[in-house]
């Protein structure tokens, strides 16, 4: 599978509600003036500069190009980087991370490099998709797939997992976990399922041609109506968070 691209102008169109609902796991890392944060997986650079904003000199890295023009673009420190293979050594307080880890399957490297690139009793606190996460899309995505052999076999690039599977990978890493919680929080979709499919599930359709796409798009739509779908709130996923605090012991 190739890599997942981004497009921050699109991402801040459709996407927005990502960082907007940051609020719980921004107030779970407390950042404080003077201190040295990485974002991991800083997308466009809207919490970092919220981060920013508390005094934290902060530096953000992510794999897109497109996200990262966009941080800079805010006069954030930004750099395109992989969070599998950060490079960093010792020189953070804090490593924070949203919505960004589902995003590496690796996540033993990610553990491992966090864990090079945070002070002694540095912390690491993120939230990322866990256990159950987006079940109902990726059902139906599977479906549509298995109707239509001709797109191939139907695999996903997410990796969401139990809170003792994490809390476990970290404690093995060295960390002490302070706070481990899968939360369901089904989340509005303002613009549409379509266009959350269009933004994240490229990987998933990155073989298809234009005309396989819309079909895709309209018989997950499809699918997903009865289940995702109310005339009273519109589009909701069925996201479902992992919420973690956890020190460099
Ligand atoms: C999430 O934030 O949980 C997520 C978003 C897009 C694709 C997969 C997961």
């Amino acid at each position: 599978m190739t890599q997942q691209t981004w497009n921050a102008q699109q991402y801040i169109n459709h996407a927005s509600f990502v960082p907007q609902l940051a609020n719980p796991v921004l107030d779970l890392l407390n950042p404080k003036s003077g201190e040295t944060i990485l974002d991991l997986g800083c997308g466009d650079g809207a919490l970092t500069l919220k981060i920013s904003e508390a005094g934290a000199t902060v530096q953000g890295i992510d794999s897109s190009e497109s996200m990262i023009e966009m941080a800079q673009q805010r006069g954030l420190a930004a750099e395109v980087g992989s969070g599998e293979n950060l490079q960093f050594n010792r020189q953070f307080d804090a490593v924070f991370s949203n919505a960004a880890l589902h995003w590496m399957p690796d996540y033993h490297a990610v553990i491992n490099g966090v864990n090079r690139a945070l002070k002694d009793k540095g912390r690491f606190v993120g939230e990322f998709g866990g256990q159950g996460n987006i079940g109902a899309l990726i059902e139906a995505m599977q479906t549509v797939f298995a109707q239509h052999p001709e797109y191939g076999e139907f695999k996903h690039p997410w990796f969401f997992p139990s809170a003792s599977e994490y809390q476990q990978a970290l404690e093995a890493r060295g960390f002490q976990v302070n706070y481990m919680e899968l939360i369901p929080r089904p989340t509005p979709l303002k613009t549409g399922v379509r266009e959350w499919l269009k933004i994240f599930a490229r990987q998933i359709t990155q073989d298809l041609n234009q005309e396989q796409k819309e079909t895709f798009y309209q018989e997950a739509e499809m699918l997903l109506k009865p289940v995702l779908y109310s005339e009273k709130e519109g589009w909701v996923a069925d996201y479902v968070r992992l919420r973690f605090a956890a020190f460099k012991g």
